[in-house]
C-alpha cells in the first residue's frame, strides 16, 4: 500500500490528525493495535481547552460536544473546609468544556467513518523503516495475519507512551525528562450527580482529591493515593468515607455512595521527549509527553501537537516548503514544556508528599494561601487552566 501519512495509533492524537487531513485532502491510513472497542473503554480525562474544541470543530466531529458538553466558568479549590472559587470567565474571559475523552473518541471515530479514512484496527507488530532517508515504510501484522507494508511520505507517531514510534529512534538522538510523583491516582466512575456545579480540587493533610464529572448524572471522583495500593483496597465504602473526609462539609454532604461502575489506579509523571521529529517521523501527544493528570492538560496538549502538525504537512503539500515541518519540534514543546510546568505546579501544590519536610509543608500551604488571595495568582491558574495560545 502507499500513502502520504502513516499514522500510528488511533487515540485522540492519530484520530485527530487523521480527520484533518483526509478533510484537506492528504491521504493517511491510521494503525492501531488494539480494536475500537477496546480503545473507547479507556476512561481517560474530562477537560477540553478552546483550543481544542475549535480543533474538533474545524475536523467537523465538535457538534455533540457542544450538545452534551458541559461549559465550565471555573473551578473550586477546597482547602481548610473552605471552598474558594477561581472564576475564568472574570479573569481572563474564557471557558473550558467538561466533556469525556471517551466521547471525543468516539466522535473521532464517527467522523472518520463518515469521511471513508482508513483505520486498520488490530495490527500487530507494527515497525518503522528507513524514517530518515524519505523513503518511509511502516511494516505490520494484519488482523488476519498477514504481513503487509506501507510506504509513505511520513509517519505521525501517536501511539502513546507506550508506543513504538518513540523507540523507533536511535537513543543517542532522543533526549528525555522525567518525573516520577510518590504516589497515584484512584479514580471512580458512578452514575450519581456532581457534588458541586464545577470541579472541585481539594488539598488535605490526608492527600489530595479531585470532585469531577462526565454529565449532570455521572461523577468522576479521584483519590490521591499510595504508590502500593490496590482497587481491591479501596472497595467503594472505603473510598466514599475517605473522600468525605478529604472535602469541605458542603461538598461531603452532596457527596452520594452509588455503586462504582469503573474503577482504576493510575501512576502519575512527568514525561518529554526530545526532539519530536527525527527524519520524516514526527511525534504527536503522549508518545512525546505525559503530564500528571491534575491540570487536565494530556489531551489538550494532544490537539495541539496535532494543531502543529496538521499545519506543517499541509503547507509541505501545497507549498512545498519544508519550513512548518522544520519548525514543528522547537514549535510544539515551546508549549508542551509550559503546560509540563503548570501540570507539575498544580500537582506539586495540591498533593501531600510523603518526604517533604515541615518547611516543605510550610511553603505548600503559603503557595496556596497566597494563590486564593491574590488576583493576579489567580489570574496565572485560570490563563494556564482554560489553555494557552497556540501562536
Ligand atoms: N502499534 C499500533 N498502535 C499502537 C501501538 C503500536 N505499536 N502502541 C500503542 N498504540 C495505540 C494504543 O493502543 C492507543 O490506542 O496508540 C494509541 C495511543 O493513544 P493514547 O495513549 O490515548 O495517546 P494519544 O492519542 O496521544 O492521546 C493522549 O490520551 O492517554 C491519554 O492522558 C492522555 O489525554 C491524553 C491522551
Ligand atoms: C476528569 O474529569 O477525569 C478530570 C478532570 C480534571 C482533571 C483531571 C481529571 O484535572
Amino acid at each position: 500500500m502507499r500513502t502520504q501519512v502513516a499514522i500510528i495509533g488511533a487515540g485522540p492524537s492519530g484520530l485527530l490528525l487523521g480527520q484533518l487531513l483526509s478533510k484537506h485532502g492528504i491521504a493517511n491510513i491510521v494503525l492501531e493495535q488494539r480494536s475500537a472497542d477496546y480503545v473507547l473503554s479507556r476512561i481517560r480525562a474530562g477537560v477540553i481547552e478552546q483550543g481544542a474544541a475549535e480543533l474538533l470543530d474545524e475536523a467537523g466531529v465538535g457538534s455533540r460536544m457542544h450538545r452534551d458538553g458541559l461549559t465550565h466558568d471555573g473551578i473550586e479549590i477546597s482547602l481548610g473546609g473552605q471552598r474558594h472559587r477561581i472564576d475564568f470567565q472574570a479573569l481572563v474571559g474564557k471557558s473550558v468544556i467538561v466533556y469525556g475523552q471517551t466521547e471525543v473518541t468516539r466522535d473521532l471515530m464517527d467522523g472518520r467513518l463518515a469521511t471513508g479514512g482508513q483505520t486498520l484496527y488490530e495490527t500487530a507488530d507494527v515497525s518503522l523503516h528507513q524514517i530518515e532517508d524519505g523513503r518511509a515504510r511502516v511494516r505490520y501484522r494484519s488482523s488476519g495475519g498477514a504481513e503487509q507494508e506501507i510506504e509513505c511520505d511520513f509517519v505521525a507517531g501517536c501511539d502513546g507512551f507506550h508506543g513504538v514510534s518513540r523507540k523507533s529512534i536511535p537513543e543517542h538522538v532522543l533526549k528525555f525528562y522525567e518525573r516520577v510523583y510518590p504516589f497515584g491516582w484512584l479514580g471512580i466512575l458512578v452514575d450519581q450527580p456532581p457534588v458541586s456545579a464545577e470541579l472541585v480540587y481539594a488539598s488535605h493533610e490526608r492527600g489530595f482529591a479531585l470532585c469531577s464529572m462526565r454529565s449532570r448524572t455521572r461523577s468522576r471522583l479521584y483519590l490521591q493515593c499510595r504508590l502500593d495500593d490496590h482497587i481491591e483496597d479501596w472497595p467503594d465504602g472505603r473510598f466514599y468515607e475517605e473522600l468525605r473526609r478529604r472535602l469541605d462539609d458542603q461538598a461531603a454532604n452532596a457527596l452520594g455512595s452509588g455503586a462504582s461502575i469503573e474503577k482504576s489506579i493510575a501512576p502519575l509523571r512527568s514525561f518529554v521527549a526530545e526532539p519530536m521529529r527525527y527524519g520524516n517521523l514526527f511525534l504527536a501527544g503522549d508518545a512525546a509527553h505525559i503530564v500528571p493528570p491534575t491540570g487536565a492538560k494530556g489531551l489538550n496538549l494532544a490537539a495541539s501537537d496535532v494543531y502543529y502538525l496538521w499545519q506543517a504537512l499541509m503547507e509541505y503539500y501545497r507549498e512545498q516548503s519544508t519550513a512548518g515541518l522544520d519548525a514543528y519540534s522547537t514549535r510544539a514543546l515551546q508549549r508542551v514544556w509550559k503546560a509540563e510546568r503548570f501540570s507539575w505546579w498544580m500537582t506539586s501544590i495540591l498533593h501531600y508528599f510523603p518526604e517533604s519536610s515541615g518547611f516543605d509543608q510550610k511553603m505548600q500551604r503559603a503557595e496556596l494561601e497566597y494563590l486564593l488571595s491574590s488576583r493576579a495568582a489567580m489570574t496565572a491558574l485560570a490563563e494556564n487552566y482554560v489553555g494557552l495560545s497556540y501562536k
